[in-house]
């Protein structure tokens, strides 16, 4: 286990070190949740790296990774614990004496993220990425508040369980629906945007390393442009990677709209998104994408 980073400085170059470049208001969050030992709450577009941040964190704290992910219909027995009923069952067979404080005991309890996360035989505490919430169904938040504001989870069999140390908890939305104030007062709350178009080249460069450098612009370029149009999904930083290494397979060095209709298909998930942008508007946006970095001195 790591200690946690000093500074906000500290918190953005550890993250980038593992090749997470984060915005600074990203990175001065983390710090926070961190020190004060906050639930982090990223909302924000698709693919812009929220679940990507637990995962980093995990490494950078040299914690374990516990995910929940949510889905609609996401209970308690689903996220926290069960009793193992057939073994319950067979316990009662083969001993008639079997009484219930034994049948409810440790031994007969499945543990599920949330119980893990806070399990105090746990020899370091874990980061626990609670994946999603928006899928779960609104009744399961009131399951969370005990869990993120103490840090336990009551059993009625068996009593309280604590962790001894609290779990680095980060929980994602795509807002889908709003998460209810009661969640959202416990952590600390950041809003995952698209990157700046500096940002997203840096990711880039970590990410896809051998990508020229004068194609990686085109491509940020274009995706930042994609990105004002009116799509019914925009393309978030998993797309930028994935066309980088798409292109990168065709041997392109730099853009050109054959190209880009024939990629269209990793950058956008959609048939009126993509019929939007093929053929003859590709060259159009890309001529507009190459004067706008001409005008930012980037090219000759
Ligand atoms: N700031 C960043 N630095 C480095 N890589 C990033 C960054 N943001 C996103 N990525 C990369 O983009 C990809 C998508 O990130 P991730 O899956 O975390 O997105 P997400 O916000 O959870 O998306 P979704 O809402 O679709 O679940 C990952 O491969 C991740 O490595
Ligand atoms: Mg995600």
């Amino acid at each position: 286990m790591t200690a946690f980073p000093l500074s906000i400085d500290d918190t953005q170059s550890r993250l980038e070190a593992l090749d997470y470049v984060p915005s600074r208001e990203l990175a001065a969050t983390v710090f926070l949740a961190l020190k004060l030992q906050r639930p982090l709450f990223l909302e924000g577009e698709p693919g812009t790296g929220k679940t990507e941040i637990a995962k980093v964190l995990a490494q950078m704290l040299g914690r374990p990774l516990i995910r929940l992910q949510c889905y609609e219909g996401l209970d308690m027995a689903g996220a926290a614990y069960e009793w193992n009923y057939a073994r319950q069952m067979m316990a009662i067979k083969l001993s008639e004496g079997a009484s219930d404080a034994d049948l409810f005991s440790e031994r007969y309890l499945i543990k599920r993220a949330l119980l893990q996360a806070i399990d105090p035989s746990q020899p370091v505490p874990p980061v626990l990425l609670i994946d999603e919430l928006d899928r779960a169904d609104e009744p399961f938040e009131a399951f969370l508040l005990e869990v993120l504001s103490d840090f336990q989870i009551t059993i009625p069999e068996l009593g309280t369980i604590r962790a001894p140390a609290p779990p680095v908890v980060v929980l994602t939305s795509n807002r889908t629906r709003e998460i209810h104030d009661a969640v959202k007062r416990r952590c600390l709350y950041h809003w995952v945007d698209f990157p700046t178009l500096q940002r997203e080249l840096a990711i880039l460069e970590r990410r896809v390393p051998d990508a020229p450098k004068a194609l990686a612009r085109e491509i940020v370029a274009f995706i930042h442009r994609l990105r004002q149009l009116d799509l019914y999904k925009l393309p978030g930083v998993a797309e930028t990677i994935e066309w980088s290494r798409a292109l990168l397979a065709l041997d392109a060095v730099v853009l050109d709209p054959e190209l880009i209709s024939q990629t269209l298909g990793v950058l956008l998930k959609y048939q009126d998104d993509i019929a939007k942008v093929s053929g003859s508007e590709a060259s159009k946006l890309l001529n507009e994408v190459r004067d706008t970095l001409r005008a930012a001195g980037f090219m000759g």
